[in-house]
């Protein structure tokens, strides 16, 4: 099979990592792609943005399976595009990928199918959340305990434009759970944790997120089932039923409250950085998943299954989340990698022939264990072995005890 991958994220990176390793993956593509990722397959200078263009390399090469990475392009309507070109896609059609697009919308599917979910307030008073109903790479979101922190955030929403959600303030664990759908049917794959505050402890402003572990602590396969029926299933018959079956990889970020999970959130796509977490920890080929799905037909499929512990350190711009870097020279992944380690590219470029910085989230740095302690301190290990000017990462990643608590 011949594979076209889109985007050039970690996330990106992970995906072509494990889809190089599947048997079915005659020739793997990508537009477009990173450095890390032309160590495993062709890139294309082809922007995810344009359908006309990923549309012609899909044709040009003949491609039978395209996976979109990023939520962008999904929001947009590339698999609408390329599947009325006959197109095979692993990704959601621009009407269910509102899901993540619109937060009103996912409010008012989430209502519709009784998923358990936080409570939208009809006046803005502390505490509460603030949400920008569009994309906003998961900046557009401002916890306000305080009046003053209400104020702040009501100005941040605004500048980002559209409409503003507000709601209440949710307490807990994080948690991301990941599920395949081919538009009816839906097979679990994983679920992971998710760093998004920007500094230890759970300080500073959210990001894309800071690193990740996988499996979470109590969340084995039957827990796992237990929380796709709670929050996936009803949405996907959901959209079924309002004529936009979703095909691709469902997402709900999950609050862990003292009353039970809580959706926070659904997304479209594959998480940034759980992935680069989950993906190494899952034994079995993925590309057949991903294939029947995109075939509308998951009957009978057997999904990878969590078999090892992964823990994933984004090593980040120090400006970051308001700034990132770019020219700064990258060094020590090959002795990072000589250490048992992964390292997956993000914000980075080749400039005659070197390795430099270019984005927020620079790398990931992936270790798998047979327990999250060893993945954690490998992953640690590994990552001290990475310089560029200005890194920065987080040194509580699951850390016992650590605190992941979410608002
Ligand atoms: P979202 O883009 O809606 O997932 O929000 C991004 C992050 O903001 C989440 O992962 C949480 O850390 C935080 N967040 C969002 N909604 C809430 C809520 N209702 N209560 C507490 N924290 C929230
Ligand atoms: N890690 C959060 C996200 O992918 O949205």
């Amino acid at each position: 099979m011949k594979v076209l991958l889109i985007g050039g994220g970690g996330r990106e990176h992970a995906l072509a990592w494990t889809l190089a390793r599947s048997q079915g993956c005659e020739e793997l593509h990508a537009a477009p792609g990173n450095p890390g990722i032309a160590a495993l397959g062709a890139c294309h200078p082809v922007r995810p943005a344009d359908a006309e263009s990923v549309l012609a390399l899909g044709r040009a090469l003949g491609i039978d399976l395209v996976v979109v990475g990023p939520e962008a392009p999904l929001v947009a309507g590339l698999a609408d595009e390329l599947r009325r070109a006959g197109i095979a896609v692993f990704g959601p059609s621009r009407a269910a990928a509102r899901i993540e697009g619109s937060k009103a919308f996912a409010k008012d599917v989430l209502h519709a199918a009784h998923v358990p979910t936080a409570a939208t307030l009809p006046v803005a008073r502390p505490p509460c959340v603030v949400k920008a109903d569009g994309l906003a790479a998961g900046k557009g979101v401002f916890v306000c305990r305080t009046p003053e922190e209400l104020d702040a955030g009501l100005r941040a929403a605004a500048a980002l434009g559209g409409p503003t959600v507000l709601e209440e303030l949710l307490e807990g664990e994080e948690l991301s759970v990941f599920a395949v759908a081919d538009g009816e049917r839906s097979v679990a794959l994983g679920a992971a944790r998710d760093y998004k505050r920007s500094l230890d402890g759970d300080a500073g402003p959210n990001t894309g997120g800071m690193g990740a572990f996988s499996p979470a602590p109590g969340v084995g396969p039957a827990e796992l089932e237990e929380l796709v029926d709670l929050a996936h299933r009803p949405v996907l018959a959901e959209l079924a039923r309002r004529g936009s079956p979703f095909t691709g990889l469902l997402y709900a970020g999950l609050m862990l409250t003292a009353d039970g999970p809580r959706v926070l959130e659904f997304n479209c796509r594959f998480g940034d950085p759980e992935t680069q977490a989950l993906l190494p920890a899952l034994e079995g080929d993925l590309l057949p998943t991903l294939a029947a799905a995109a075939a509308g037909d998951l009957t009978g499929v057997v999904p990878p299954v969590v078999r090892t512990a992964a823990v994933t350190i984004s090593l980040v711009a120090s400006g970051y989340p308001e700034r990132g870097d770019t020219g700064s020279e990258i060094g020590g992944l090959a002795e990072a990698e000589a250490a048992g380690a992964i390292v997956f590219h993000a914000g980075t470029a080749l400039r005659e022939g070197r390795l430099i910085t270019n984005g927020g989230r620079i790398l990931n740095v992936t270790a798998t264990a047979d327990d999250l302690d060893a993945a954690r301190d490998a992953a640690y290990a590994a990552a001290e072995l990475v310089s560029f000017a200005g890194c920065r990462y987080r040194r509580d990643i699951a850390r016992p005890g650590g605190v992941c608590v979410g608002g």
